[in-house]
């Protein structure tokens, strides 16, 4: 309690100084390059940053689609923040000592001389927002989900960019652990809904700050004696951020850290009680989640419940699809009031890969039942406004305007199978009639052009009914 009120009373600003030695050590080290061309390079994207190409864009869709859907039905508003904020907000908020901020930030000083960061991910920035715009007067809780690209400078690998996409929910104003199981249920309900079945939940609880200072201390008792056996990083990290130890990938200090104390251990009698409730509300729920005790989390601001989203693949291939949990001081830290907090992050990118992988079915884009051809230069000029009346009446219209062929068109028009082809002659565009055919039968008319949608939508309806009374084999 004595540290909150510490923290509650430093501005959101940190000293120059120490924005500055911050902004030293996020500078990465630069890279070693083989010398390439100025023309070569403007020809290619930055390492670990892709085009997402229309060919991958239907998977894209479903996720965003799946994604808002989810967001809608648990009653948590659209928040949009920007991708650049001071330095110091994502310092004071993610802390020293975590990759994201030693070594992953993209920082620079703008022309006007501020110290700015692109976003490595949303909490700071929504929490910024939250406190900024005086969200603690709105009936709790206040729940916020966003969507968009953030930036870390990691290495570069499938699975890992340097740009990546995450779909980010946050609840702010309750600590009720019933909230940290509808967060993890809807986490579940979105990669479910994704047809993504072999996931698992990693939970665990890493207290308050109090009890993770206890467990802390203990953890380096116990390593300081092995110290010699840890890889070069967590050396460094038993002085600067122990418990990051715990996360580390290298199989010695994997092995080390297996028989290391575990948080659960520390925990205060609140916290305790606190995890307790989430694991029987998750019992309750019969999700598929496994206690870690290792699980720490790559950000500082966390407390009592962490979680993290795990793909199991059986080649062997593991990926965290998402992760997050409770951060109850971070907007007391920042300067707001004291506000209990949880959210999670969901990687898009991995998402993607994974819905690749297991055959999962992209977004199906509707597909226009209907060609509009056109034929001499009067009818092309005509056609641009027929297209309009058409589309304006809901009826989705493909064509090929570019093409001046008649049958280059209609080449077009049965490629995409639509049930209906108008065909807009030199004599028609003179007429202001139209050649409606319908594709399935093989017969054709004339109509006006004022009748057109009429005629279209007749066509369209009775292919519909046909199709619902025709019987299925
Ligand atoms: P995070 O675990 O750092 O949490 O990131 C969330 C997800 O983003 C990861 O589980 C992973 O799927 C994806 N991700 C992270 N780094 C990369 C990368 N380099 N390439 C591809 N995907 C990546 C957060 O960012 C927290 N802000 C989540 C949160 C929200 N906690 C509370 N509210």
């Amino acid at each position: 309690m004595a540290q909150k009120k510490q923290a509650a009373k430093k501005p959101i600003a940190t000293k120059k100084a120490a924005v500055q030695k911050t902004e030293r050590k996020t500078q990465p080290k630069t890279e070693s390059k083989p010398s390439v061309s100025e023309s070569e390079l403007l020809l290619q994207s930055l390492r670990g940053m892709r085009d997402i190409l229309p060919d991958e864009q239907p998977y894209w869709e479903r996720v965003r689609r799946s994604i808002s859907n989810a967001a809608q039905e648990y009653g948590y508003s659209r928040i949009e923040v920007p991708m650049v904020e001071y330095l110091h907000l994502f310092v004071r908020s993610i802390k020293e000592g975590t990759d994201i901020i030693d070594k992953e930030l993209y920082s620079f000083t703008t022309r006007g001389g501020d110290r700015v960061a692109l976003r490595p991910e949303f909490t700071a920035g929504i929490a910024r927002a939250y406190i900024q715009h005086g969200m603690s007067v709105l009936p709790k809780p206040i729940k916020l989900f966003s969507m968009g690209p953030v930036f870390r400078y990691d290495r570069p690998q499938e699975g890992r960019y340097r740009e990546l996409w995450q779909g980010n929910f946050d609840v702010f104003g309750e600590d009720d652990p019933i909230l940290d199981a509808q967060v993890i249920q809807l986490a579940y309900r979105v990669v479910r809904e994704l047809g993504l079945k072999d996931i698992e939940f990693q939970v665990n609880s890493i207290g308050v700050p109090e009890s993770r200072k206890r467990y802390e201390k203990a953890l380096v008792r116990y390593l300081e004696s092995q110290k010699h056996k840890l890889c070069q990083n967590c050396r460094e990290r038993l002085s600067t951020n122990p418990m990051r130890i715990l996360d580390c990938k290298e199989d010695k200090c994997i092995q080390l850290t297996s028989q290391a104390p575990q948080a659960l251990d520390f925990l205060d009698d609140e916290s305790r009680a606190h995890f307790k409730s989430l694991l029987e509300y998750l019992d309750e729920l019969e999700l598929p989640y496994s206690i870690n005790p290792r699980l720490v989390r790559g950000l500082d601001y966390y407390t009592r419940t962490v979680f993290e989203i795990w793909s199991s693949d059986r080649e062997g291939k593991k990926y965290a699809l998402g992760g997050g949990g409770r951060y109850d001081n971070l907007i007391q830290e920042l300067g707001g009031e004291p506000t209990p907090a949880i959210g999670f992050g969901l990687g898009l990118d991995r998402i993607v890969l994974e819905m690749k992988r297991v055959h999962a079915k992209p977004h199906e884009p509707v597909r226009p039942r209907v060609f509009l051809a056109q034929l001499g230069d009067l009818a092309k000029k005509k056609s641009l406004r027929l297209f309009s009346d058409l589309e304006k009446n809901g009826i989705l219209v493909a064509e090929s305007f570019g093409r001046g062929s008649l049958k280059a068109q209609l080449r077009v028009a049965s490629r995409l199978g639509v049930e209906v082809t108008i065909i807009l002659g030199q004599k028609e565009a003179l007429d202001e009639t139209a050649i409606v055919k319908d594709m399935i039968s093989g017969t054709q008319e004339t109509v006006r052009q004022d009748k057109l949608t009429d005629a279209v939508k007749k066509i369209l309806k009775s292919n519909v009914q046909l199709s619902h009374s025709s019987p299925k084999n």
